[in-house]
C-alpha cells in the first residue's frame, strides 16, 4: 500500500538515518522541507522532497495537506500505563494539605495502586489499559515504554508485564517493556528491603527473562524507596539476562542515583528534578539519555527538571509523560512539550526534538523511530492547519492535531 502525501505545508524532523540522538547546541535545528511531499510504502517512509520534484507514480492514495504541518509521533520513553484504578481521592487529600510523601507514609501512593492493581483481573487491567492505550496515540504518540511497578509481587508484577505483552500484539504501536518490581516495598517486607530485592531478583526476574517479557530494567532509587546499593545490586543481577537499566533518580532527592545508572551503562535515567552540578557532570561523555518529566512537577508541584542546564552543559535530553496514577495521570505529550517549553525554557526545536528523536534513542528505537528518515516507521503527526510548528508548545491545552498515522495506518 502506498500512500503519497502532498502540499504538505512544512515536514518537519528530517534525518539522514545516522543520526541518533541529539545534544547541546545540535537541539536547537529542527531541519525541515516546506511544500513538500511524503511518500509511505507499506508502513515504512519510503521517500520525500519538494513539490517540484513530485515522483511521477501511481500511489493507492494520494492525500493532500494543504497549510499542514508533519512531523514525527511522539516517542515517549517512560510511562507506567498499565494499571488499574485511578488515586483521584490521594489528589483531593493533596489539595487539603497532604504531601506526597505523607500519603505514601500513610500507605497510599504506589501501594495504594498496587493493591487495587492485585485485586483486578488480568481481563479487567488490559482492558483499563489499552483505553489508555488508544487515548494517546490519538494525541499523537506513536512509540511507548511501559513500565511494571505497581504489582509488587511474582503475580502481579507478572501479570502487569503479560498486559504489556498482548498490548504489543494487538496495536499498531510500538512498545518496549520495562520491568520495575522494585518501584516500593510492599507492606509484607517493611523494613527488609533485602528479602523483597531477593524476591525481585531469585524469583521474578528469571521468569521475565525466560518469558521475554522486558527489555529493560527500573527502580526507583530515591530515600525511603531504594538506596544506591540496592539499585547496583538489581541492576548488576538484571545484566546477567541482558536487561539494560532505564531508572527513576533524582526525583525528591539526589543520592547518587544518576552515577549508579551511568556506572552500569543505563540507557536512560530518569525524572532528574533534584540536579546537583556533579550530577550533571556525570552525564558527560555517556550514552545515558537524561529524561525530563515535566507532567510530574506540574501534578506535585515539585521543581522541573533543569533542562536549560542540561541542553547548555552538551547533554542531550528527553522528554517523556510518565504516566502514571500517582505523579502524573496525563498520557499527553503535547502538554509535555508544551511544559518543557514555559516551564523548562526549551525552545519549541528542543523539545520537538526531545519529544521525537531523543525520546526514541531512550527506549532504544532510536533506528526505527523519532524522525523522518527513509527506511524508518511511517510514523507522523498531520496537525490542523496552523501558522508554525511553534503553535503545537505555545497553544497548551488546544488539540492542533487533526491526524495521526502509524505503521502507515491512520489512527481512527
Ligand atoms: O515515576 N517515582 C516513582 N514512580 C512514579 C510514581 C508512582 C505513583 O505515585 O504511583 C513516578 O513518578
Ligand atoms: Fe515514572
Amino acid at each position: 500500500m502506498k500512500l503519497l502525501f502532498t502540499n504538505i505545508k512544512n515536514l518537519l524532523q528530517i534525518r539522514d538515518a545516522s543520526v541518533e540522538k541529539l545534544s547541546g547546541t545540535e537541539m536547537k535545528e529542527l531541519p525541515c522541507i516546506s511544500n513538500s511531499w511524503l511518500l509511505t510504502d507499506n508502513g515504512i517512509i519510503a521517500d520525500f522532497g519538494k513539490m517540484d520534484s513530485i515522483p511521477k507514480i501511481k500511489p493507492d492514495k494520494i492525500i493532500d495537506l494543504t497549510g499542514k504541518i508533519v512531523l514525527p509521533a511522539w516517542c515517549d520513553s517512560h510511562t507506567h500505563l498499565v494499571y488499574a484504578g485511578n488515586r483521584e481521592q490521594e489528589f483531593a487529600d493533596r489539595i487539603n494539605g497532604l504531601t506526597y510523601e505523607e500519603i505514601a507514609n500513610r500507605g497510599g501512593g504506589i501501594l495504594n495502586s498496587a493493591k487495587t492493581l492485585q485485586e483486578t483481573s488480568e481481563e479487567d487491567l488490559y482492558a483499563q489499559s489499552a483505553l489508555r492505550l488508544k487515548e494517546i496515540m490519538r494525541l499523537g504518540t506513536g512509540a511507548i515504554e511501559i513500565k511494571s511497578g505497581y504489582g509488587l509481587n511474582k503475580e502481579g508484577e507478572l501479570k502487569m508485564l503479560r498486559v504489556i505483552k498482548k498490548l504489543k500484539e494487538n496495536y499498531e504501536i510500538q512498545i518496549k517493556a520495562t520491568f520495575l518490581g522494585a518501584h516500593a516495598l510492599p507492606k509484607e517486607f517493611k523494613n527488609n528491603t533485602k528479602a523483597y530485592l531477593d524476591l525481585v531478583i531469585d524469583e521474578i526476574l528469571p521468569i521475565v527473562a525466560k518469558e521475554n517479557l522486558a527489555e529493560y530494567i527500573d527502580i526507583f532509587c530515591e530515600k525511603g524507596y531504594f538506596s544506591v546499593e540496592d539499585t547496583n545490586r538489581l541492576l548488576s543481577a538484571a545484566e546477567k539476562y541482558g536487561l539494560r537499566p532505564k531508572i527513576h533518580v533524582n526525583q525528591f532527592n539526589a543520592i547518587g542515583g544518576v552515577q549508579a545508572g551511568v556506572a552500569h551503562n543505563a540507557l536512560s535515567v530518569d525524572h532528574l528534578e533534584v540536579m546537583r552540578p556533579e550530577d550533571i557532570e556525570s552525564l558527560k561523555n555517556t550514552e545515558t539519555m537524561p529524561v525530563a518529566v515535566p507532567g510530574c512537577s506540574l501534578f506535585l508541584s515539585i521543581p522541573y527538571t533543569p533542562g536549560r542546564q542540561i541542553l547548555d552543559a552538551g547533554l542531550p535530553l528527553a522528554l517523556a509523560t510518565d504516566f502514571n496514577p500517582g505523579s502524573s495521570p496525563s498520557g499527553n505529550m503535547n502538554l509535555v512539550v508544551s511544559l518543557a517549553c514555559i516551564k523548562m525554557n526549551l525552545s519549541p526545536e528542543e523539545a520537538i526534538n526531545a519529544a521525537t528523536i531523543n525520546g526514541a534513542y531512550a527506549m532504544g528505537l532510536g533506528k526505527t523511530h523519532g524522525s523522518i528518515t527513509i527506511g524508518k516507521a511511517a510514523n507522523f503527526i498531520v496537525t490542523k492547519p496552523i501558522p508554525s510548528y511553534a503553535v503545537l508548545p505555545y497553544a497548551f491545552g488546544s488539540n492542533s492535531i487533526e491526524a495521526v498515522y502509524i505503521d502507515g495506518k491512520l489512527v481512527e
